[in-house]
């Protein structure tokens, strides 16, 4: 079975094909991303109109790239995949629209994928992929979860942001920094020159007792050093403040899961979503759940963030267990707004 993925939730547009037999791992044949970062960077952040406009100029050309890389024709496709939510309307339009009227012209079955199920079932596509349960850190530039998983479909939400998500917060941080869109992966490169002590940021909810975060007064703290240190700021300081930020989310992350991993008594741990692409992160986690005899799993370092594989992933592992059918159903809609656990 080939399952062809098209993502379209937000800026990057993805088309990837995938191959699944009855059981056993699917393994990934071919992807393709044009990310609209450049686009965006001139607005400091995604302007929805002209992200579905971009998608909408990428989506075939990336289709016939990854069919083309894969050795495959249209005639190969067994199922299309789309993402059907979360994220932005007209963003993910353009993906079920292209998808349903792809399935349509060629009589193949369609199926609509959640966002973040890609997000935490992309590691299944690294070399190393993790065995079902584990615990799952979300982090994206709109979610901060953590999930209990005992199979695809069997989530429970154990904790998640209550304003912010991670995501946001390297962003926000980074933009009043001057740090450019997105800001995690910049205020990441600029926190390599800084040393994490010099500005005490807070930590929230560290010691709430409970599995949940909150993002929103570090964007506060940020704002208040950053006024304290005046509008001709050295970027030395700049590189503290970066280096501070970015070691008060990930403390946080990192406290969080491996509480997440004691209170469930799993011994897996599986980040996923574009924060999961930070060093800092990784190291900690790695440090910390060595010591503790417990595996941390990660996605590949290309599709941490958005892509098309990780929808085509999806949709095959839900068809391999039999919780979802791929049905002629042209007649698409999306979901902006769509809790995982309700899937
Ligand atoms: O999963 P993703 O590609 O898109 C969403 O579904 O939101 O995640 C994007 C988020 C952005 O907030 C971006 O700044 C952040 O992931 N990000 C990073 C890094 N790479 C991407 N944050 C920190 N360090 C990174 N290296
Ligand atoms: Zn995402």
């Amino acid at each position: 079975m080939k399952v062809l993925g098209v993502e379209s939730s937000c800026d990057e547009t993805g088309v990837a094909l995938v191959e699944a037999d009855a059981s056993g791992v699917p393994h990934l044949l071919a992807h393709a991303l044009h990310s609209q970062i450049d686009m965006h960077q001139a607005y400091g952040g995604v302007v929805p109109e002209l992200a579905s406009r971009d998608h909408i100029r990428r989506v075939l050309p990336l289709a016939k790239q990854v069919l083309s890389e894969a050795s495959s024709d249209l005639q190969d496709i067994d199922v299309v995949a789309y993402t059907r939510g979360p994220g932005l309307a007209g963003a993910l339009l353009v993906g079920a629209g292209v998808a349903c009227a792809l399935g349509a012209a060629l009589g193949k079955p369609v199926m609509g994928v959640h966002h973040l199920e890609g997000h935490l079932l992309s590691p299944f596509l690294a070399s190393d992929p993790p065995e079902f349960p584990f615990v799952a850190l979300l982090v994206s530039g709109g979610h901060t979860q953590l999930m209990r998983v005992d199979d695809v479909g069997q989530y429970e939400l154990l904790g998640e942001t209550i304003d912010d998500a991670a995501g946001e917060a390297f962003d926000k941080s980074a933009k009043m920094m001057g740090l450019g869109y997105p800001g995690g992966p910049a205020l990441a490169r600029l926190a390599e020159f800084g040393d994490a002590t010099t500005f005490d940021l807070p930590r929230p909810l560290l010691h709430s007792g409970n599995l949940d975060f909150s993002f929103a007064g570090l964007k506060t703290a940020v704002r208040t050093q950053l006024l304290k240190l005046g509008s001709n700021v050295c970027e030395q300081d700049k590189a503290h403040l970066a280096a501070s930020t970015q070691q008060a989310i990930v403390e946080v992350l990192v406290k969080k899961s491996l509480a997440a991993l004691k209170s469930t008594g799993l011994k897996r741990l599986v980040v996923a979503g574009g924060v999961g692409a930070n060093a800092r992160l990784r190291d900690m986690l790695n440090a910390e759940c060595a010591k503790r005899q417990c595996r941390v799993h990660y996605p590949e370092l290309a599709l941490c963030t958005d892509n098309g594989a990780m929808i085509a992933l999806a949709a095959a592992m839900r068809l391999q267990r039999g919780i979802a059918s791929a049905g002629p159903d042209y007649a698409f809609d999306v979901k902006p707004r769509w809790d995982l656990a309700a899937v």
